[in-house]
């Protein structure tokens, strides 16, 4: 069910089929090179993408700019207390700036860090500071088709062979990311988040909650894991982060904004060290990196992500566009995460070899068809892993309705009709950091080999 009707209405248009093949040649076939108005239904990322509610516009025009001891800070430190239980907050500009100034504070040269999966930004802090970081998903979180409900949990059977390996001193920092976005947005246990915390507790580390999509995370405790069909999702949301030393968070996501994000904590030493390098990086702890205004609307965004009818009419959005994709027979990821569907590119075009990006492939005909932008998550945007072939379409927040999904679905089924004439891509230049390739590199199509004359 649809909690809002909308307010402020904002063009979109849909370019020819000649402008869409001309951008998409103009962008060296890398969809983030784009200009936003090539674009018809945007589904790159649900990261500051999402439409904020009225009580959020208000709550802008109450913005205390004042450089120290801003009533903006006070009203954000008690939304953060009061959905999130930790007394302690320093706002950051987003989420890689909270990361910055939490891993920056925890995190020393040569130690592990455990993640049940690294996001992009977190893996680039851990190894900023000179540390390793693993991964530890559970079997079957990279598989498309496995079954199963909790596919985002930590596997604390994979961390403790890790730390046999190289000693429980060394693992200095622990992380939970919910959901994880970086397995197909799938959510993680409450009850493997209490194994977790009780894991880091032994080998005496700290144990971080990468808390970006929290309320998506506790909608699925609530609808899948037994013991919480009763429970409201701001209680279950405040037990599953009340586990964690300290939170890191992107506004972006669950917080309802366009842009911000923080590090909260109960512990008081890691808050101070947090504090002293938030004024290094971000700013003033009573503002860090935002405005006045954007910390009140960030403050009433947590309040209002954790609301019954908000994130149930959100999770039902993704839900319902992933199973019209399964419908028109379009391969995806099961069971469906909570802010994106994953497609599986190397099921759909089955004739592109890994070397050719299947799943980059896949995202230029999603443009080419209908100006639908996705992103691609496999052999392209991570060289040298076995990931698997994955295109991920991320819905913006309270932003598209059933028309747009309707117009995704048959622009994916047009590609998959055609499916056999998809070409692969080559790299035509590349940045000089391979992790961030997907971001600038271009491409070109794969052109058929001349036959020969011979
Ligand atoms: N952690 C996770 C799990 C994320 O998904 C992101 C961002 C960040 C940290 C960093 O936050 O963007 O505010 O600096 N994910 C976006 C995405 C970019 O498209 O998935 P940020």
């Amino acid at each position: 069910m649809v909690s809002y009707r909308t307010k402020v209405a904002e063009p979109i248009r849909l370019p020819s089929r000649v402008e869409r093949e001309r951008a998409l040649e103009a962008a060296g076939y890398n969809v983030f090179n784009l200009a936003s108005a090539d674009v018809y239904v945007d589904l790159l990322t649900d990261s500051g993408t999402g439409a904020m509610s009225d009580a959020q516009w208000a709550a802008l025009q109450r913005g205390d700019e004042s450089y120290a001891g801003s009533r903006s800070f006070d009203r954000l430190e008690r939304a953060v207390a009061d959905v999130m239980r930790f007394p302690h907050v320093v706002p950051a500009h987003q989420g890689r700036g909270a990361e910055n100034v939490l891993y920056g504070s925890i995190v020393e040269d040569g130690d592990v860090v455990l993640n049940n999966t690294h996001f992009d930004t977190t893996r680039a802090h851990v190894t900023n500071q000179g540390a390793d970081p693993v991964d530890c998903p559970v079997s079957g979180a990279r598989e498309p088709d496995a079954d199963g409900r909790f596919k985002g949990n930590f596997s604390t059977d994979r961390a403790r062979e890790v730390v046999s390996d190289v000693g429980a001193d060394v693992v200095s920092t622990v992380v939970l990311t919910i959901t994880n976005n970086s397995a197909a947005g799938q959510p993680v246990s409450v009850q493997n988040t209490r194994e977790v915390a009780q894991f880091a507790r032994e080998i005496d580390a700290t144990f971080v909650i990468d808390a970006c999509r929290f309320a998506e995370n506790a909608y699925f405790v609530k609808r899948d894991e037994p013991g919480f069909e009763d429970a409201s999702i701001a209680d279950i949301a405040r037990e599953q982060l009340g586990y964690a030393d300290a939170i890191v968070m992107s506004g972006k996501k669950d917080g309802l904004v366009n842009v911000g994000g923080f590090v909260a904590t109960d512990d008081e030493s890691l808050f101070d060290r947090c504090k002293h390098r938030a004024i290094l990086y971000e700013g003033f702890p009573t503002y860090g990196g935002m405005a006045g205004r954007d910390m009140e609307a960030l403050a009433v965004g947590v309040r209002e992500a954790v609301t019954e009818s908000y994130i149930s009419g959100r999770i039902d959005q993704v839900r319902q566009l992933g199973e019209s994709l399964a419908e028109a027979g379009v391969p995806v990821y099961e069971p469906f995460g909570g802010h994106a569907v994953y497609l599986d590119a190397a099921s759909l075009l089955p004739h592109i070899s890994h070397e050719s990006f299947p799943g980059q492939a896949l995202v230029c005909e999603l443009y080419l068809e209908g100006a639908v932008r996705g992103v691609e998550l496999g052999s392209f945007a991570f060289p040298d892993t076995d990931r698997p072939e994955l295109v991920r379409l991320a819905v913006p927040r309270r932003t598209y309705g059933a028309e747009h999904f309707d117009h995704v679905v048959e622009a994916a089924t047009a590609v998959m009709d055609r499916r056999e004439s998809v070409s692969g891509l080559t790299l035509a230049s590349e940045p000089p950091i391979p992790e961030l390739r997907h971001f600038t590199a271009e491409l070109e199509p794969v052109r058929a080999s001349a036959p020969s004359t011979e």
